[in-house]
């Protein structure tokens, strides 16, 4: 296994580096992991994880960047529910929808894909104390894994995080630190914080791993799929990490020979924060910093860390990015909810949002098979699902009259 720059392409040995190329910096120096394919593809294959009993994310540890499996935590990442939305292909005359339900994860985000990796690099290399910045569910999902670790973990929040994910937080035993400003002042000020006091960074696109962690959402889609790759996969999009990630493991899978092609990739961001659709549509390198505002606080990102890969995969893949408003993303709540049965927070409803607006363009066909990665439950923003909805609950007497009166039914 080696790191390499996404920017120069410089390798180095894992043991050396812990987060970016020193070469380029931040953003620039993200690194990527690469392993040797040929060593890998003899121990791992389509049979052997037909042998493979274990149903969580670990199935897939070959193709890990763990050196010592014995940090692995206890908790039951992946193996999350894929489901078919059948209505919602008559609805918008789409060949087939699978709905894949992340929200169904130990606490309730994607995220515990990379945190779970994440901790045992950071038991790996000794740390002591943990650090990450967040919009609330990578921070959760890091508390939970590094309050199993016994390792202190000092968390940086923006002022809006939502109460339920400060309530993971506190409950967890993290030090929340609440920044007075946005998720991308919070990520400086942490790196800040984690360079002066020697913490372990589990921050977006420092940290190399987490898009490893992030992939095994890719391998599981396929192998549910009995290998049958969609034609289009849909991810909500905030610093680029789940999709870039998501991307490098259908990568994977195809250089192992596991899959025959590839899916477009396609990002949906919030309107009010959509750096990478703008950077796409101009065809930049790189992104224009924003003020970022949506009602999707996960995906509030004026920064996105990691922009480079993300760029690179949209490209790749032959895919796209595209914004939907917060109005299309409150009303895909509901829909998702009552079409498919999955509650997610706003972000986690964000990719099917997008699903509905590319295929009132007509951008499917009737032989299309699409995916969408629902990222997030819904019990982690209430505020969020409540604006998603008009009703309000009918006050009554406590009597069957009042009953049959609030609800015009004969008596
Ligand atoms: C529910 C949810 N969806 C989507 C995202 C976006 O992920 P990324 O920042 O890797 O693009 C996040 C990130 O916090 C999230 O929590
Ligand atoms: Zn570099």
């Amino acid at each position: 296994m080696i790191l390499k720059c996404v920017t120069c392409g410089r390798e180095y040995d894992p043991a050396e580096l812990d987060y970016t190329c020193p070469d380029c910096g931040p953003i620039a120096g993200t690194c990527e992991v690469r392993y040797d394919y040929e060593q890998i593809s003899r121990r791992f294959s389509r049979e052997t994880l037909q042998r493979n009993p274990d149903p969580t994310h670990w199935r897939y540890l070959p193709l890990l960047p763990v050196l010592q499996p014995a940090h692995i935590q206890p908790l039951a990442v992946g193996g999350t529910p894929l489901y078919r939305a059948r209505q919602l292909e008559q609805s918008w005359d789409i060949g087939q929808i699978w709905v894949k339900d992340d929200g169904r994860n130990p606490t309730a985000s994607l995220k515990d894909r990379a945190s779970s990796l994440a901790v045992v690099k950071a038991l790996e290399k000794g740390a002591t104390a943990v650090t990450a910045a967040s919009t609330g569910n990578a921070a959760s999902s890091w508390s939970a894994f590094t309050a199993l670790a016994g390792l202190p973990n000092y968390i940086f929040v923006p002022a809006g995080a939502p109460r339920a994910k400060l309530a993971q937080l506190l409950l967890y035993g993290a030090t929340v630190i609440k920044v007075n400003g946005s998720y991308d002042q919070a990520f400086d000020l942490c790196c800040q914080a984690a360079e002066k006091w020697g913490w372990y960074n589990r921050s977006t696109a420092i940290n190399p791993y987490l898009g490893e962690g992030k992939k095994t959402a890719a391998l599981e889609l396929c192998e549910q799929l009995g290998w049958e790759v969609p034609d289009y996969v849909l991810v909500s999009v905030g610093d680029g990490c789940i999709f870039q990630g998501m991307w490098k493991g259908f990568c994977d899978l195809h250089r192992l020979g596991l899959i025959e092609r590839l899916p477009k990739m396609i990002g949906v961001q919030a309107a009010g924060s959509a750096p990478l659709v703008q950077a796409w549509e101009a065809g930049w390198e790189r992104c224009k910093p924003l003020q970022a505002h949506t009602v999707a606080d996960s995906i509030s990102v004026g920064i996105p860390r990691d922009q480079v890969k993300a760029l690179q995969a949209v490209r790749a893949s032959g895919g796209r990015f595209i914004a939907v408003s917060d109005a299309d993303i409150l009303e895909a709540i509901p829909l998702l909810a009552r079409r498919v049965g999955v509650f997610a927070e706003p972000a986690g409803a964000t990719a099917l949002a997008g699903l509905k607006q590319l295929a009132g363009n007509g951008i499917f066909t009737a032989k299309d098979t699409v995916a969408v990665m629902v990222t997030g439950h819904g019990l982690k923003d209430i505020d969020g699902a409540m604006k998603a909805v008009s009703q309000t609950p009918l006050e009554i007497e406590n009597n069957l009259e009042d009953v049959a009166a609030k609800l015009s039914l004969p008596v």
